[in-house]
């Protein structure tokens, strides 16, 4: 069968009925069969890559593609038989694959999604999606269009801890009242001075060209992969170059415990501060605030997101917000309620007797995740449903970026929606990034 036919031939039959394949032939095919088998790429093969193999292994993994050869060993041991490359435009290539898990650095997440969905390929793509307002409106909007035939997921896998369903129940059904503003926090500091100096020449196994991508050229330094496996972005995450900071670092993850709550789209202004502006490193320190109109349940509210040991005002002396160390606020007009990734806490207001607020019955609760991979790859298998695809995600990181817009602006800006335009030029020349020759974003 030709790669796109054995896709849809996936697809359809998983769709059609509950985890049994019936070939043309007649014969029935239990869910694992090896025809029920996604054909994955896996990008970026070590560090966050390898909290993927377990979730992959129950697929087959046909292509492995890293910048250091010195990784595929391991990978190769998980997966053997996939074919290796050290250049992800040369690994799209590959025609049998259905799908991509991608765990490079984020300086090339948006080219990665968006060549691999204009192959048509299921993308997973590890937070951020991208670097910039612009970026970010590309990949989602290629999303959209696609949505029908493809399943994409942001790596942002706390989604699936069953507080955030929590949440959002409590939010939506009034435990603190009217919802009037959200708070947000990261008390994560990774101060650097600016790009690393020039030190020795990359190994003959490490592809340092392939690893900058469509970012300029910086001297090679081996503090860029000095990390441990899995955090090794803290060596280059709060670079401009590189990464955003810890807007697309932790912001993405935490951001995402409020944005599943508040059913929000677009700001329709941003104001935000920081450290004074180093034109290498993202700021350390960072308040960013942005204005959401009021939307079918909830009037307009303002959400604002601290980090780098800024806080907001915590709602009682005897809550340590650096002591939750990431978390959000949720002040409502008759309580507050305050959470973190796992657990949350009502306060309501003096006097509030909460006689309008019932808790949920189990039978009405927002049902599980399970798995966040494995909720992917099922929809890769048919369902095409993710808790977190390009659109929900895309609006989130989008409005993030934003955030570093306003705060290198150093001013308020109206924000459009529609257009992805800001009301000051200088501005607008912020929203997206040149790229190196041989390195477009739509390719
Ligand atoms: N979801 C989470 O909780 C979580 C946790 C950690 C990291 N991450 C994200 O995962 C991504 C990777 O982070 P990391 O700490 O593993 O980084 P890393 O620097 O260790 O890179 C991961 C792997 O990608 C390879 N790589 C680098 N550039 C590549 C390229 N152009 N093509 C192919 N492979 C390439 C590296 O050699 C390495 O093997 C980041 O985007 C980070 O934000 C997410």
């Amino acid at each position: 069968m030709n790669p796109l036919s054995r896709r849809q031939f996936l697809k359809s039959t998983t769709a059609s009925g509950a985890g049994l394949l019936i070939l043309p032939t007649g014969t029935l095919f239990g869910q694992n069969r090896p025809s029920n088998k996604l054909n994955i790429a896996l990008i970026g093969v070590w560090g966050r890559g390898l909290a993927h193999y377990d979730a992959l292994s129950t697929e087959n993994v046909v292509a492995l593609c890293d910048v250091n050869e010195l990784r595929f060993a391991e990978a190769l041991a998980k997966f053997p038989g996939a074919k290796t490359y050290v250049d992800w435009r040369k690994c799209l290539e590959q025609k049998d694959i259905d799908a991509v898990v991608c765990c490079t650095p984020d300086h090339q997440h948006a080219h990665i999604a968006i060549w691999a969905m204009n192959r048509d390929k299921h993308v997973y793509m590890e937070k951020p999606i991208a670097l910039t307002v612009d970026e970010t409106r590309k990949v989602r909007a290629l999303y959209l269009e696609k949505r029908h035939k493809l399943a994409t997921q942001a790596g942002t896998q706390r989604h699936a801890i069953p507080n955030f369903a929590r949440v959002r129940e409590m939010i939506r059904d009034g435990a603190v009242g009217e919802l009037r503003g959200v708070f947000v926090w990261g008390n994560r500091q990774l101060p650097r001075p600016g790009y690393l100096p020039a030190e020795g020449s990359p190994p003959s196994t490490l592809h340092y060209d392939l690893w900058l991508g469509p970012s300029p050229e910086h001297p090679y330094n081996p503090g860029y992969f000095s990390g441990r496996a899995g955090a090794n972005c803290l060596q280059w995450n709060m670079y401009w170059d590189f990464g955003t900071g810890q807007v697309g670092d932790m912001g993405n993850h935490t951001m995402d415990l409020a944005w599943n709550a508040i059913d929000a789209t677009y700001p329709e202004a941003v104001e935000a501060q920081g450290d004074p502006f180093n034109p290498e490193v993202t700021p350390v320190k960072l308040v960013a605030h942005f204005e959401h109109p009021a939307n079918d349940w909830r009037p307009a509210i303002r959400v604002s997101w601290y980090q780098g040991k800024e806080f907001p005002t915590s709602p009682k002396k005897y809550i340590d917000l650096d002591g939750i160390g990431h978390g959000a606020i949720f002040k409502g007009s008759k309580g507050v309620l305050v959470s973190d990734f796992n657990t949350r806490m009502l306060i309501p207001d003096a006097g509030a007797d909460l006689t309008d607020y019932k808790i949920r019955s189990k039978d009405r609760v927002i049902p599980p995740i399970g798995n966040f991979q494995e909720e992917w790859i099922n929809a890769c298998k048919g369902s095409l449903k993710t808790s977190c695809n390009f659109d929900y995600n895309g609006l989130m990181t989008e409005q993030m970026a934003l955030g570093l817009v306003a705060y290198r602006a150093g001013k308020k800006l109206k924000y459009d929606g529609k257009t992805g335009r800001t009301d000051d030029a200088a501005a607008n020349a912020l929203l997206s990034r040149s790229y190196r020759a041989g390195w477009p974003l739509d390719g």
